[in-house]
């Protein structure tokens, strides 16, 4: 298994055009890495780069410090990858990949994976995929791409039109994944998952790697033109009473960091 993939010095080029700064950046199992930056900076390019979709790049990607050949070891779920479905069933949707390995478990596996995202298996299976909910599309498209769960997962806005619960149940399941897999994460909306998050990249006009969240969040907040975070940090920093339990916590550890007063224990909680 792999425990770490290094992207070093990417250009990402659509015909020639250079799409923002090179990017160089180490990705790690154990926690969420997150990808951010800007409405059209590169994200979703970077990810299909990286899954060997997009092939106009320069510079290298490693695993482990060896050459990383995408073959059969990523699983990428595209941005609205409800829209690409093209099965005539749930079942035949999520089991797809297995069928074509020849899993003889696929059945099981298709199940598994689908009552893990929240989706009830025998209720769902022989539905139409466009019959569903926006919901129910996006489960349906996550266990259609962690059923193999190769050593790399990609997501591409895993998270967004989803409410509020919705998207803390998926975080908590995708968060377990990349206990032991390298999952990254495009998103342009971290509030969910920055609590189950190590490494952040973000990427735009320059590219710079934050080796823990907490760095990420204290240069946004001193330079509130790098990145906007969403409004409850900033409250939090201002020491406002927020409703919500988890950010409170995170605040307060950045609060630490940026005074230069963490222990041990907060940068266990910075990951
Ligand atoms: N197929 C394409 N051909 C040419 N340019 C593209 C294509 N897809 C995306 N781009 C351009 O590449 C840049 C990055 O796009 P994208 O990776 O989709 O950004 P993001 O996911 O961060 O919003 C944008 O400027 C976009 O216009
Ligand atoms: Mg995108």
């Amino acid at each position: 298994m792999i425990n770490c993939l290094e992207l070093r010095e990417i250009e990402l080029f659509y015909k020639n055009r250079r799409i923002g700064d090179k990017i160089s950046c180490r990705f790690e199992k154990g926690r969420v890495n997150l990808i951010v930056g800007r409405a059209g900076s590169g994200k979703s390019t970077l990810l299909r780069a990286i899954a060997g979709f997009h092939k106009e790049f320069s510079g290298k990607i490693f695993a482990d410090d060896m050459s990383f050949d995408s073959e059969g070891r990523i699983a990428l779920a595209f941005q609205n990858p409800e829209n690409l479905f093209f099965n005539p069933s749930v079942g035949d949707e999520v089991c797809y990949a297995l069928i074509q390995k020849d899993d003889k478990e696929f059945r099981q596996k298709g199940i598994a994976w689908l009552e893990k995202w929240g989706i009830e298996a025998s209720a769902f299976w022989k539905k139409h995929p466009f019959e569903l909910s926006g919901g129910e599309k996006r489960k349906v498209a996550l266990s259609a791409c962690t059923v193999l769960l190769p050593e790399v997962i990609l997501l591409d806005e895993p998270l967004a039109g989803l409410d509020f619960q919705g998207r803390e149940k998926l975080a908590g399941i995708i968060s377990q994944i990349a206990r032991d897999h390298i999952v990254i994460i495009v998103t342009h909306d971290p509030e969910n998952l920055i609590d189950l998050t190590g490494r952040v990249l973000f990427i735009g006009d320059q590219a710079v790697e934050f080796k823990c969240v907490n760095e990420f969040i204290a240069k946004s907040l001193q330079e509130p033109d790098f990145y906007p975070l969403p409004d409850w940090y900033v409250q939090a920093m201002e020491q406002k009473p927020i409703k919500k339990h988890i950010p409170r916590l995170r605040a307060e550890s950045v609060f630490k960091y940026l005074q230069g007063t963490a222990e041990d224990a907060d940068y266990l909680f910075a990951g």
